[in-house]
């Protein structure tokens, strides 16, 4: 497991009054909210005899074991043996770094210096909208998918693409540096899918981007500046599920991008559910006979780099920024 970064893992809005299970990394970690309101983390493992902490309650902010009723604050210490009589031994569950950035949770094994890195337009005035996903996959062919503009031809014909088989001439400008990779294409015409033109006026380019340790991003660049924008957060929740916890941005627009903003999180979510689909029969496929590696084609222009990030390794396109042409 990666340490000292954070990584996204739920809402906050789906931790209020009960606790709530994530997983990181095949750890099972229980959030929950301490006395002052803020987020708590702790492996969802009762130190007693292992039940999970998450099926019991929260009191006082402090959670409760459901199993011998033990409970722990915030900081893991436990604060009660129900049933003891006399000083309380030292005992704690372990406790995670958490923290809460606009609107969600990032969970760390390490001790981050700085805060998490949310989204593309941080700071911006803009208008977002929250999803989560879950998908039965790999962090690499997660962020690949959301990364690759080859597939939308196909995958999701009619919402991202037209329905007609026109393509236009596109150069792709790839370039990286420590712990990310992009590629910027320019050349598309205006988009003839549903959501594209429902959103999206002229696009002047579009940019999509893998930061380490798990962030697929896509630009939209519009002659103004982004005119749509979505940041994902993956995670390998365990081994045979990536979950996401992504931010869709647009300019306000003054008031317009609200009703925008209203229209995309549906359609979004219908575009998540055809990758899912194509996603999880292939991770399948790829269980069912795990000596075969996938063919690396000549469009597929991240991907190698996207797992040399994963690795902990330099991308290439650091080193060596191209640029190739396709027809998109
Ligand atoms: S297992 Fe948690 S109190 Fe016993
Ligand atoms: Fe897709």
């Amino acid at each position: 497991m990666t340490q000292d970064v954070w990584q996204a893992v739920a809402l906050s809005r789906a931790v209020r009054q009960t606790p709530k299970r994530v997983l990181l990394d095949g750890v099972p970690v229980v959030l929950f909210r301490g006395r002052d309101g803020a987020i708590a983390a702790l492996h969802d493992r009762c130190p007693h005899r292992f039940a999970s902490l998450s099926e019991g309650r929260c009191l006082d902010g402090e959670i409760q074991c459901p199993y011998h009723g033990w409970r722990f604050a915030s900081d893991g210490r436990c604060t009660a043996i129900p049933g003891h009589v006399g000083p309380l031994p030292t005992l704690r569950a372990q406790a995670l770094t958490v923290t809460e950035a606009e609107g969600a949770i990032f969970l760390s094994t390490g001790t981050p210096q700085a805060a998490p890195y949310v989204h593309c337009l941080t700071g911006q005035d803009v208008i977002t909208r929250r999803v989560t996903s879950a998908t039965r996959s790999t962090l690499i062919d997660t962020a690949e998918n959301i990364l690759d503009a080859t597939h939308t031809h196909f995958t999701h014909r009619g919402l991202l693409r037209g329905l007609g088989t026109k393509r236009y001439a596109v150069d792709v400008a790839i370039t990286g540096g420590p712990g990310w990779v992009e590629a910027t294409y320019t050349g598309e015409d205006r988009q003839q899918g549903l959501i594209s033109k429902l959103l999206e006026g002229a696009r002047v380019r579009t940019v999509g981007r893998y930061r380490h340790p798990g962030i697929a991003e896509l630009e939209y660049w519009g002659p103004n500046g982004i005119v749509l924008a979505t940041t994902f957060h993956l995670r390998q929740a365990d081994a045979e599920t990536v979950e996401g916890v992504g931010w869709l941005m647009g300019p306000k627009q003054a008031g317009l991008g609200y009703l925008k903003a209203l229209a995309f999180k549906p359609m979004f979510r219908l575009a998540l559910d055809q990758d899912r689909r194509v996603l999880s029969r292939a991770f399948d496929n790829a269980r069912l006979l795990p000596t075969a590696r996938p063919v690396i084609g000549p469009l597929d222009i991240l991907r190698e780099d996207i797992a040399r990030i994963a690795a902990g390794e330099m991308p290439k396109a650091a080193q060596t920024p191209r640029r190739v042409q396709i027809a998109l």
